[in-house]
């Protein structure tokens, strides 16, 4: 197995999250509240994982790097903590809407979402360029193994939970849009 391939195991759960993450924005904006909030759901969970498996499997790794004054992991592990913080704020908010006026409430949910998504492809954008790449210098080839074994297992295992909620959701949303742009 090559040291890389763990990177892509992880540069795929990107694409995985802004995918689903996407979907969620397109039942959002076309007033789809139920399937907009089941799949942010999901994307949560997901998300949690995700960083769940960077902070556990990946920074470990990556604090070896620190003499060498490259970015501290404390850079990462405070976004993770950010992200995590907007992510459930955000959540909440998609199930509250008592005496909202819905123009309102979906104006708020949007530029929120917007702040959202912004923060995790800098976030994303970072860990591309510094974290996977450091990280891939200071692991040996047999801790890659172990990182890639137990990633894939773990997201498989959630994909596997929620592939076919996900495949749905997004096969909804697409029929509603496709209505309403014909
Ligand atoms: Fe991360
Ligand atoms: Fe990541």
């Amino acid at each position: 197995m090559s040291k890389s391939d763990w990177q892509s195991c992880y540069r795929q759960m990107h694409e995985a999250l802004e995918s689903v993450f996407h979907a969620h924005l397109l039942a959002l904006a076309s007033y789809r509240f139920a399937e907009a909030a089941q799949l942010f759901c999901v994307y949560h969970k997901q998300l949690n994982l995700h960083i769940e498996l960077e902070d556990t499997l990946v920074i470990p790794v990556f604090k070896r790097a620190e003499p060498l004054k490259y970015w501290p992991a404390s850079t990462f592990l405070a976004e993770h903590q950010k992200i995590q913080k907007l992510a459930s704020s955000y959540e909440s908010k998609l199930h509250h809407q008592p005496g909202l006026d819905l123009r309102d409430h979906l104006l708020a949910l949007l530029e929120e979402a917007r702040r959202l998504q912004h923060l995790i492809e800098h976030h994303h954008l970072r860990e591309d360029r510094a974290l996977f790449p450091v990280t891939a210098q200071f692991v040996h080839p047999r801790e890659a193994s172990h990182l890639l074994g137990e990633s894939e297992a773990k997201w498989d295992s959630l994909q596997r939970e929620h592939g076919s909620l996900i495949a749905d959701m997004k096969a909804t949303v697409e029929r509603h849009w496709q209505r309403l742009l014909t």
